[in-house]
């Protein structure tokens, strides 16, 4: 009998030391339809993601509409993670938005309202620069889930902030989908090209997820019902979310379902067995022409540089959506 037992504990054990610690995670992020599922899923994970603070940048809307739906969503999922408000405009170019995808308010398919809580005192940018220049070394990981402004003028500010960094996930870039926003180019990118540029020099570990593989994680009619069955005010706001923003892509690309390219970076924190990619050399152009803002990504080690990019290609999209029902159950 005590053999069993034993060899329970042993496992038990085992199972208890692989249990790796929270990441210590900052999302910056432009909510955006796709960044309130992306904030959801992370809010409903704290035994895996620490969040210590969401910023909030330009990008989908204005930043006041962004700093405003990152509050709503942490109403939402009844979390006191405090955003933190940054740069309202792109390092160089001129402000562009995707209301056309998002909505006037920056969220599709719900009623938004003033969330009782305020934004944190202070600004993102120097709350970036003050935690990752204190961090424990490369100890804290950043997900960007827009355009890369506010990352970009703390490492200008202090470049020694890379030290706090363990690694930056970017929702970004295209290569060989094409781009969603012009031909060449994807939208966090395009938006703030000269940022994307800064974050590439500064040597911080990167990981891109591009619409290579956002494309390739769509919703369906079953995962659209999959997550409607979790059956709880969570789910139910994302499933109204998602019905509403993804019909541009749909009917756009005539896809069979549409994108939810910011959860699949949270998705990547969680459970990076569902992805695939390949260290690569990638730059940005950032003239202006037709190609502002591509990602320039040589797949094939073509022009022989260092890789500076983990390119995700690859995803599991059932074990996306099964992710984030299972996780969305544990809200309200
Ligand atoms: O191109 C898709 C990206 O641009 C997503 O992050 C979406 O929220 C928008 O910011
Ligand atoms: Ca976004």
């Amino acid at each position: 009998m005590l053999k069993p037992l034993l060899q329970g504990i042993a496992f038990m054990a085992t199972a208890t030391t692989l249990q790796a610690a929270p990441i210590d995670l900052i999302i910056d992020t432009d909510p955006g339809a796709d960044d309130v599922v992306a904030l959801f899923l992370a809010m409903a994970s704290p035994e895996d993601l620490n969040i210590r603070a969401i910023t909030t940048v330009a990008g989908n809307v204005r930043l006041d509409k962004t700093s405003r739906n990152a509050r709503l969503a942490r109403e939402w999922a009844g979390r006191e993670d405090i955003p933190y408000a940054g740069a309202g405009r792109p390092l160089v170019r001129a402000p562009i938005y995707a209301a056309e995808v998002h909505g006037e308010e920056g969220l599709t398919g719900v009623q938004v309202h003033e969330p009782k809580a305020p934004l944190a005192q202070g600004n993102a940018v120097q709350y970036l620069v003050d935690t990752l220049g204190t961090a424990k070394p490369h100890s804290i990981t950043l997900a960007m889930l827009g355009p890369q402004t506010n990352l970009a003028l703390a490492l200008i500010q202090r470049p020694d902030i890379v030290k706090g960094i363990k690694q930056v996930v970017v929702m970004g870039g295209a290569h060989f989908n094409g781009g969603n926003i012009t031909p060449a180019a994807e939208f966090n990118l395009y938006a703030d090209p000269h940022a994307a540029e800064v974050v590439l020099a500064s040597g911080v570990p990167l990981t891109y997820l591009p619409l290579d593989v956002t494309h390739k994680l769509l919703t369906s009619d079953a995962r659209l019902k999959q997550l409607a069955a979790v059956n709880n005010q969570a789910s139910k706001r994302v499933v109204d979310i998602l019905n509403a923003y993804i019909t541009h892509d749909m009917d756009l690309y005539g896809m069979p379902g549409g994108p939810v390219h910011d959860a699949s970076v949270i998705a990547y924190l969680l459970k990076p067995e569902l992805f695939s990619g390949r260290r690569i050399h990638v730059s940005i152009d950032s003239r202006e022409g037709p190609t502002f803002g591509q990602t320039i990504a040589d797949w094939y080690g073509v022009l022989k540089q260092p890789a500076n990019v983990l390119w995700v290609e690859q995803g599991d999209a059932q074990g996306l959506f099964d992710l984030l029902s299972a996780r969305l159950a544990r809200l309200e």
